[in-house]
């Protein structure tokens, strides 16, 4: 029967535990996949995009009755598709109805500091906050999530949470039809204390919460009906520090397509996928007429090949979404062979180092709201070197800028899911990554931009840190930070 992997990490030791996702041992695909509503948006009269977004409590039926309090954009729980093609400018009106401070941050997009929605930018209850920048990077799969530090964890998993799709006018010829055969798959586990969500639901406080039952857009036990020859998953882990390595119980092969920061430049096939949190990929799937398929997390054997991490125990897997297959089914372009032509980064004139020295700081220091850890001058290419010392699993987010991963030790870099733009990386115990970075424009002297852990316990604890991106005459101007509020 399918029972469920907790992953936890502890002194330099991966280790599996599993644990019954019900009474029988098996997932009952019964609930129809909930697809998150695309945002509605205005045009301003200057052409601006605007968005509405209110960030509300509500009650949710998570799979344990109607009354499970959650939080939600707009909704219940998670939040609407975000949508804007690249050139076009967009305002973001948030509004701030939880009753408590928290920001709203947006994951892998390029745009001013200020406008980021980090930790700097908190939106007080009662208030709105709305920042406005332009779309200037390739179609992607991005998302939005709040970052308030501290609160990240709490606020993400209470169902603060969104994708934001980014398009391009010469988008290649792939499955886009919102919802049909272009699907949101956003990943999060839970677990539940009686009808309500248990926060302190950790089985390992070092990781913090892991849940023991897994939700698709919200819904537990959910089944896809796909009506098309293949059908594009835009898979998203957004869950707390659960790591998922994904493939289908048929062993059906699937074409990735994107990582975190855009198309692949050609189509890999593959038969699993692994996320990390805050990761995302897209794949294409060709699920024959009249089958039924599950989408499951297996142990990950990626990282028992690649990166030669010890495991022990965890032959299990967890199912998490059925594709179920029409008896006939409707006809639609294949995969080109060719997505995009990544831009060139350059040669990198800069190179830091970053240990992650432990589950709260890196180069042995916690985040300090206070505190400048790196000046970076626009216009340059950097090679950011970032080495796992702690003997505990973490990945490495930077935000503004979508890097390509240069070396990953114990990994080939032609591996597909490292070939991509990313903008997170896992970075297992021992491994180092060396990553390839172009800060471009959007100078600000006083607002940082974070880099962090997005085991979001990790973040939250310090394990999180500021830089700055300045013009070459600013450099002198980083001083104290003067906070940025809306
Ligand atoms: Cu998804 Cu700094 O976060
Ligand atoms: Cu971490």
């Amino acid at each position: 029967g399918a029972t469920l992997i907790l992953g936890v990490a502890g002194a330099g030791l991966y280790f599996w535990n599993t644990t019954a996702i019900d009474t029988t041992g098996q997932v009952t695909f019964d609930r129809s996949l909930q697809i998150p509503p695309l945002a509605e948006s205005t045009v301003a009269e200057d052409g601006t995009r605007v968005f509405d977004l209110t960030m509300q409590r509500g009650t949710s039926d998570l799979g344990h009755g109607p009354d499970t309090q959650t939080w939600g954009v707009n909704g219940d729980y998670l939040g609407p598709t975000l949508r804007a093609t690249r050139g076009e400018n967009v305002r973001v009106n948030v509004r701030n109805e939880v009753g408590e401070t928290s920001t709203l941050h947006w994951h892998g997009m390029h745009l001013p500091a200020a406008m980021d929605g980090g930790p700097h930018q908190s939106v007080e209850p009662g208030a709105t906050w709305s920042p406005q920048w332009t779309i200037d990077q390739p179609a992607a799969t991005l998302w939005y999530h709040p970052h308030l530090h501290g609160s990240t964890a709490s606020h993400v998993y209470r169902g603060l949470a969104g994708l934001f799709l980014l398009d391009e006018r010469d988008d290649p010829e792939l499955p886009d039809e919102y919802g049909v055969d272009d699907v949101p798959v956003i990943v999060q586990d839970k677990k539940f204390d009686g009808t309500q969500l248990d926060e302190d639901g950790a089985i390992f406080a070092n990781v913090g919460i892991l849940g023991d039952e897994i939700l698709v857009n919200g819904t537990p036990g959910a089944f896809l009906d796909v009506t098309t020859e293949r059908v594009r998953l835009r898979l998203l882990n957004a869950s707390n520090a659960r790591i998922y390595n994904f493939s289908f119980d048929t062993g059906l092969p699937f074409d990735l397509i994107g990582t975190d920061g855009g198309l692949l430049e050609s189509p890999v096939a593959l038969r699993s996928l692994q996320l990390s949190p805050g990761e995302r990929a897209e794949i294409v799937v060709e699920a024959p007429a009249g089958t039924r398929n599950v989408l499951r997390s297996t142990p990950p054997d990626l990282r028992a090949d690649f990166w030669q991490t010890r495991f022990s125990g965890g032959d299990d897997s967890v199912d998490v979404l059925e594709l179920r297959a029409a008896d006939t089914l409707e006809s639609n372009e294949p995969v080109p062979a060719r997505l995009a032509t990544l831009e060139d980064l350059g040669e990198p004139t800069v190179t830091r180092t970053f240990d992650l020295t432990s589950s709260t700081e890196i180069n042995n220091r916690a985040m300090d709201m206070n505190r400048i850890d790196e000046v970076v001058v626009a216009g340059t290419t950097e090679l950011w070197e970032v080495t796992n010392i702690s003997g505990v699993v973490h990945n490495f987010h930077v935000h503004d800028v979508q890097f390509q991963v240069v070396e990953a030790t114990g990994m080939p870099t032609d591996h597909p899911t490292l070939t991509g733009r990313k903008d997170t990386v896992y970075v297992p115990p021992g491994a180092t990554v060396r990553l390839l970075m172009r800060f471009d424009d959007h100078t600000d002297p006083n607002v940082p931009y974070m880099y962090h852990c997005h085991l979001l316990r990790h973040e939250d604890d310090g394990m999180m840190g500021q830089f700055v991106v300045v013009g070459a005459e600013e450099v002198d101007q980083v001083g104290v930070l003067s906070v940025h509020s809306a």
